[in-house]
């Protein structure tokens, strides 16, 4: 059983690393970021609401996202282990994910808190492409398609997240100081978590992911 957070600010590469671990551990992704921006897709009540928190750069209830969370655990592709990647972000979505876990009969086996200066943030999330038909993730300038706008995976748009928006980038770093920080010093007493330098080349800090996790 592989219980794993990924903690990090926006643009910390949160999402590129988790999709790289689900290949090579076989264990799901779970990113409530991707999971709210379907909901929005889908246009179901919840999206709607949730929307308005995430064009903002805010944080979205704790009760939205910890029942997402909790479904999601429950799916049996979970059963060998799981991938957390934007959750949780809050101190009482972390007791909560506690009590959940438990009550399933799981665990966190390594929190891995993934870390990058402020103004390669910026530039990471401003050139940030994303296929609208698998999801694949680029970069511009440091992760560019071989054809401009189109995945190179399945040949889908690349498309502009809606809040990665300079403004609504700033807000997202300070509800991630003022929310998210916090959880290193949560579960440092667990003894489970890593520093990671998440600057420099994909494939290198993966490799520095992987060892930590043997
Ligand atoms: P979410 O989707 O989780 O966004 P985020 O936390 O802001 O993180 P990002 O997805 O922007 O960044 P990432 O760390 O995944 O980096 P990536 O790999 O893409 O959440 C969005 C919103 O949903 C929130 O603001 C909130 O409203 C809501 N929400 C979600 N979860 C919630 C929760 N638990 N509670 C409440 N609300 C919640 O990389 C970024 C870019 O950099 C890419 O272009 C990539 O190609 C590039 N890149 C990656 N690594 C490198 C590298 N080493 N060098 C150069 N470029 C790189
Ligand atoms: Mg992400
Ligand atoms: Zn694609």
């Amino acid at each position: 059983m592989r219980g794993i957070i990924l903690l990090g600010a926006p643009g910390s590469g949160k999402g590129t690393q988790a999709k790289k671990l689900t290949v090579s551990f076989s264990i799901p992704q779970i990113s409530t970021g991707d999971m709210l921006r379907e909901a929005v897709k889908s246009g179901t009540e919840m999206g709607r609401q949730a929307k308005t928190f995430m064009d903002q750069g805010g944080l979205v209830p704790d009760e939205v996202v910890i029942g997402i969370v909790k479904d999601r655990l429950q799916e049996k592709d979970c059963e060998k282990g799981f991938i957390l990647d934007g959750f949780p972000r809050t101190i009482p979505q972390a007791e909560a994910l506690d009590r959940v876990l438990k009550e399933l009969g799981k665990e966190i086996s390594s929190v891995l808190s993934l870390e990058v200066d402020e103004e390669e943030i910026l530039e990471r999330l401003s050139g940030r492409r994303t296929c609208s038909g698998c999801g694949a993730m680029y970069h511009v300038r440091f992760n560019p398609p071989k054809t401009e706008g189109r995945c190179d995976k399945c040949g889908g748009t690349l498309l502009q997240r809606d809040d990665d928006r300079e403004d609504t980038i700033r807000e997202r770093l300070v509800n991630y100081k003022k929310s998210t920080k916090p959880l290193i010093d949560f579960y440092r007493g667990t003894g489970k978590v890593h520093a990671v330098k998440a600057s420099g080349d994909i494939d290198t800090i993966f490799e520095t992911i992987s060892q930590l996790l043997h």
